[in-house]
């Protein structure tokens, strides 16, 4: 180790060799730390021993051995959609956004892990990297003696299921480097260790309120009139609705994208952006990076691009200064000052698996010297990053979709996201992605039947974005399902239609009546650096039990979501230690749990001797609007909720004009959270 540098408390920096030029810390989206809040948090032992940690340099890049004990699990890695922990396992981490297999392949891979012991390590390289998550020993470790007669197995999971659990290591083997940094994030629990990496990032975003409240994405081909038309029956019905989202069409041309509204299809955009505020509808616009000849942005780009076109388009290299404020620029005096609130970036992660191959090639070269490979890992960031100050000029607190992330990612207020349809996967991405501080939604696009899309919808009511993303059906879900009937106008029979409607509308509606108690946990995430959705073992690490549980999370402090799919009936899960309230029915549990919902029912548990502020529903937020609040109080001594009040859509809060304040069982409200809040009833439970 040539370097070892205490970057704040708890935090250390090791430099090895000479690290590349072009790292994650390097870039210009990697923000100041929140050192005051890092300051705050209990001062942790050194993790492990520095000096154990092993720097190999050669000819394929360079290699590293860290200290990991028998009992430690490991987790994090990004966006894994396939398994939650990684101990044992070979992850490499490329960007993918459709892993055909458990092998790394990811959306939004991340060089970072925490272990339960209770610390994480971020190895800060762009290069696709192998994590070797234990299990590997060096040869020399197992002493000579007697030959021992091994059994023999004669099926295949036994047969590869053993584990070498001592004098393992870590072994991060990075391409192309000669030398790396990386930094140990230290706990002393594992939520601490997460947490300080989140502050070091700059903190976790706070998403605007509306961006809490419901998504609609249109379908790809509609128009100015179906957009409006839309807008109308979703109000008429009581579809609760924040944010509508066009697809591909809005634009003259898109893969790749002109960056113009569609004269044909939405002649009067102005006008229809100014009705739809005027209804209390945001509008998100689909993009991605890729820039085509017709678009104005093309000839300024044309030198500050990759030497390879994407679907006839230039991939500008958004790590220069000036291909990021001509695009940024665009953005603004386009979109972000014409009422346009946010965006979806589509498309800047990768693929190897589809029919017709598309991106750019990791051999490719970029004007900052960055390849492609290096480029595919920091896309995502560097888009986000770019879009975020093209809203931030025109005064824009933004709140938007990407496919694709990677180191530093907290502050950037996007929700992933992915083609991919397994509800399991999808399940599974909200435990994971908290352990990187990222965001992701496990969206709706369509269903199988009926309990499937009360299940898929059910599944985000506890999640960063509640998204109905209906990009492929001309029709509404609950007119018809099936992508293909839907378009063919087949519809279900009318009273199938207004039960699905019924169901849907008391889904979100239950998502609208928790958005101040979500907006807090955001404003945690922001201000204390707590993922506002957490797999159990980042809060439990020593219960072995709660481990490897991939379809529950803890949402804020005090809530357990439990989602269920399609087919499963009942399901029995260990619940973390002391006595868990149902949500619904305050009934007390504790221990193993089973669990046997309605079709109507997200089971959900609340911890003991806590208050849940329950809003009355609307139909969207407001700006500055005022909560009617239930405080739902579980157990005998609740202890007080906490609320954060700031104008919910400016970015007042970060001049410090937010406040955080706790309401008891008496339901009196401190005067700072009156601004936003009242109090109607307070149930016991
Ligand atoms: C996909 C994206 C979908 C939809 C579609 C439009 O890549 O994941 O959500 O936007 O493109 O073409």
């Amino acid at each position: 180790m040539n370097i070892l540098v205490q970057k704040q408390p708890g935090i250390w920096m090791l430099r090895w060799g000479q690290p590349e030029e072009h790292v994650p810390s390097r870039q210009h989206y990697a923000k100041p730390p929140r050192n005051e809040a890092i300051g705050r948090l209990p001062a942790p032992p050194l993790p492990f021993e520095f000096g154990k940690i092993r720097f190999t340099p050669g000819p394929r890049g360079c290699r590293l051995e860290l200290p990991m004990a028998a009992e430690e699990d490991i987790y994090g890695l990004g966006l894994q959609l396939k398994s939650v922990c990684h101990t044992g396992k070979k992850r490499t981490l490329r960007v993918n956004s459709d892993p055909v297999a458990d092998t790394g392949d990811s959306h939004a891979p991340a060089p970072l892990y925490f272990s339960t012991a209770g610390y994480g390590v971020m190895v800060d390289t762009a290069r696709y990297a192998a994590f070797y998550c234990g299990g590997q020993r060096r040869v020399g470790k197992t002493p000579s003696g007697p030959e021992a007669e091994g059994s023999i197995a004669l099926d295949e999971e036994e047969l590869y299921s053993s584990r070498t659990t001592d004098d393992t290591m870590m072994i991060v083997d990075i391409p192309v480097a000669q030398g790396v940094d990386v930094y140990v994030f230290g706990g002393p629990s594992m939520l601490e260790a997460v947490r300080r990496y989140v502050l070091f990032c700059g903190g976790g975003c706070l998403p605007p309120e509306w961006g809490l409240g419901v998504w609609y994405r249109t379908c790809g081909t509609h128009n100015q009139g179906e957009v409006e038309g839309l807008a109308d029956e979703l109000r008429r019905e009581g579809i609760p609705c924040d944010v509508l989202g066009l697809e591909p069409g809005w634009q003259s041309r898109a893969y790749s994208c002109s960056f113009r509204w569609s004269p044909e299809r939405f002649p009067d955009h102005q006008r229809m952006v100014e009705s739809l505020a005027d209804k209390g509808y945001r509008v998100n616009l689909w993009e991605h990076v890729f820039v085509h000849p017709s678009s104005p942005l093309y000839s300024q780009l044309l030198s500050r691009s990759g030497d390879f076109e994407v679907w006839k388009g230039l991939v500008p290299d958004l790590s220069t200064a000036e291909a990021r404020k001509c695009f940024a620029d665009y953005h603004r005096d386009s979109f972000t000052s014409k009422g346009v609130s946010s965006f979806k970036l589509d498309e800047c992660d990768n693929s190897d698996f589809i029919n017709s191959p598309w991106s750019f090639p990791e051999c490719s070269e970029f004007p900052s010297g960055l390849d492609g490979e290096q480029m595919h890992s920091l896309l995502g960031m560097l888009y986000q990053d770019t879009i975020g100050d093209a809203c931030r000029q025109a005064g824009v607190r933004t709140y938007g979709s990407v496919r694709s992330s990677h180191l530093f990612s907290p502050p950037q207020p996007f929700v992933l996201y992915s083609d991919l349809y397994e509800h399991g996967d999808f399940i599974r991405g909200v435990v994971n992605s908290g352990f990187s501080g990222m965001l992701w939604t496990p969206e709706l696009r369509h269903a199988a039947s009926a309990e499937d899309y009360v299940r898929r919808l059910q599944a985000m009511v506890l999640s960063p974005q509640m998204l109905l993303n209906i990009w492929s059906m001309p029709h509404p879900p609950w007119c018809q399902l099936d992508k293909k009937l839907n378009r063919a106008g087949e519809f279900l029979p009318a009273v199938e239609q207004e039960r699905l409607k019924a169901l849907t509308r008391d889904i979100l509606r239950l998502r609208m009546s928790l958005i101040p108690y979500l907006y807090n946990a955001f404003a945690e995430y922001h201000i204390d650096g707590i993922p506002p959705f957490r797999a159990l073992v980042m809060d439990y690490p020593n219960q072995e039990e709660l481990r490897r549980i991939d379809n529950g999370w803890l949402a804020g402090r005090d809530l357990l979501a439990v989602p269920f799919t399609a087919g499963e009936a009942e399901r029995t899960m260990p619940l973390p230690p002391g006595v868990w309230y149902d949500f619904h029915t305050g009934q007390a549990h504790s221990g193993d749990i089973h669990l046997k919902p309605s079709l109507e029912t997200l089971p959900i548990l609340v911890k003991e001797n806590t208050i849940i502020p329950v809003a009355e529903a609307t139909e969207r937020v407001r700006d500055g609007m005022h909560y009617n609040l239930t405080l739902r109080c579980y157990g005998p001594k609740p202890r007080p909720a906490r609320l954060f009040a700031d104008d919910g859509h400016s970015f007042a809060f970060e001049a410090g004009r937010g406040f955080h304040g706790e309401v008891g069982a008496d339901g009196v409200l401190p005067p700072e959270l009156t601004t936003r809040y009242r109090v109607a009833c307070v149930q016991r439970h």
